[in-house]
């Protein structure tokens, strides 16, 4: 009987440059340099730039390739006209859509040499937000708002999202969530993408993919299923009996556990500091307390089984205090991991072998097939 590896849990299938993550001691490294340093120190646009080629960019390259980015935020009105059509759909879904129409559009879209990934991997970071804040406006029933190039990226997003000009720490703070969000070795969404690289399929399809795996409340849900609960919480002291009920019924608490992180997940730490903050700038620190409180009184007794907060605990409060309704929140992480899927599929392409493992057959065995009329 071969070995079962249900999950591919704990299961290399490859090299990778990417991030070291190091789970035992909640350690994440985006090429090598401390999440911790580039959260506290860095923008999401020398992070992306990092991500894409390995190292810290000097002044001039930032400065151009952040024109680059946003020389390339504008989305052609036949996507639009496809969010439009999908105004109803759950922004994820109008995300996935927005994505896979934008290959239509893209001159590179066959061509997976690393330098036509690059510059759609690009196209697609710039593109995103604006896909996401149209989508969100059409079904609002306003007009999208055009990006803006004096803005940074996360404030640009904030920009089309709201139609307004938004305030610098607001911007820094989604800046921040941006960095934690872009990269996290072979995740779910990531292996997704990797997949579909791994058939010679081409960036957008994979991208497509990722943001389908994302989706799920046990991968990118979970910031808006977190926020969802403190709300049903109410009060600090209803948090006891609420989770109670959910664990005795075998239930998860959404924010905690991690497949790979079994100490705090290093990029917890900052979303916590940021969401007590802004809770106490906002006059509403009880979403804050009501989490610390599940955190320290509730789930501390998970912690010896190497259950601790996971990088959405936190997220959801942020947003939720930034005005973005709920649904929006995954595409939020969604928009941060672009640059991520795009190096997972560059590494993939460098030294390509096609992804497919093997399931072990426990069904049936030549069974008599029994006409239809006889059954
Ligand atoms: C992320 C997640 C899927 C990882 O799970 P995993 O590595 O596959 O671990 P398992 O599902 O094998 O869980 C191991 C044990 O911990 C428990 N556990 C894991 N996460 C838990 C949580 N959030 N609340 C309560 N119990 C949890 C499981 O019930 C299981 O218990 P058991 O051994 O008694 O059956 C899981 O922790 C989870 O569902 N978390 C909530 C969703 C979430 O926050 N996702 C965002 C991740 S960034």
């Amino acid at each position: 009987m071969p070995e079962i590896m249900k999950g591919l849990k704990d299961v290399y299938f490859d090299n990778t440059e990417a991030s070291f993550i190091d789970g035992d001691v909640g350690k994440l490294l985006y090429r090598g340099y401390s999440i911790h340093d580039l959260a506290e120190k860095s923008t999401f646009e020398e992070v992306v730039y990092l991500l894409l080629y390995g190292e810290l960019p000097s002044q001039s390259e930032l400065t151009d390739f952040d024109a680059k980015l946003r020389a390339n935020r504008r989305i052609p009105d036949q996507v639009i006209e496809v969010l439009n059509l999908v105004q109803n759909s759950h922004p994820m879904d109008a995300l996935r859509t927005g994505i896979s129409a934008l290959s239509a559009f893209d001159e590179d879209v066959t061509d997976n040499s690393p330098e036509a990934t690059i510059r759609k991997g690009i196209r697609l970071t710039a593109m995103g937000p604006t896909l996401v804040a149209a989508h969100h406006r059409l079904r609002q029933g306003l007009e999208p708002v055009a990006p803006n190039p004096d803005l940074n990226h996360a404030g640009n997003f904030l920009y089309m999202l709201f139609d307004e000009m938004p305030d610098e720490e607001t911007v820094k703070l989604l800046d921040v969530d941006f960095i934690l969000h872009a990269e996290h070795g072979a995740n779910a969404s990531a292996f997704g993408a990797r997949v579909a690289a791994s058939t010679l399929s081409d960036l957008h399809s994979a991208v497509t993919t990722g943001v389908g795996v994302l989706k799920g409340p046990w991968h990118g849900g979970a910031a808006e299923e977190v926020m969802r609960m403190a709300l049903d919480i109410g009060q600090p002291e209803n948090a006891e009996e609420y989770c109670r009920n959910i664990l005795d019924n075998g239930g998860r608490i959404m924010g905690f556990g991690h497949r790979v992180y079994k100490a705090e997940d290093p990029r917890a730490r900052h979303l916590r500091e940021r969401s007590k903050a802004l809770g106490e700038k906002m006059g509403q620190p009880k979403w804050f307390e009501i989490l610390t409180y599940l955190e320290e009184n509730v789930m501390s007794k998970y912690r010896d089984r190497g259950i601790f907060v996971n990088v959405d605990f936190f997220a959801g409060s942020i947003y939720y205090l930034l005005g973005i309704p709920d649904d929006l929140f995954i595409s939020i992480f969604a928009l941060g991991r672009i640059p991520g899927w795009t190096l997972q599929c560059l590494e993939q392409f460098d030294d390509n072998i096609l992804i497919r493992p093997l399931l072990e057959y426990t069904g049936g065995m030549d069974l008599e097939y029994t006409p239809i009329e006889s059954r």
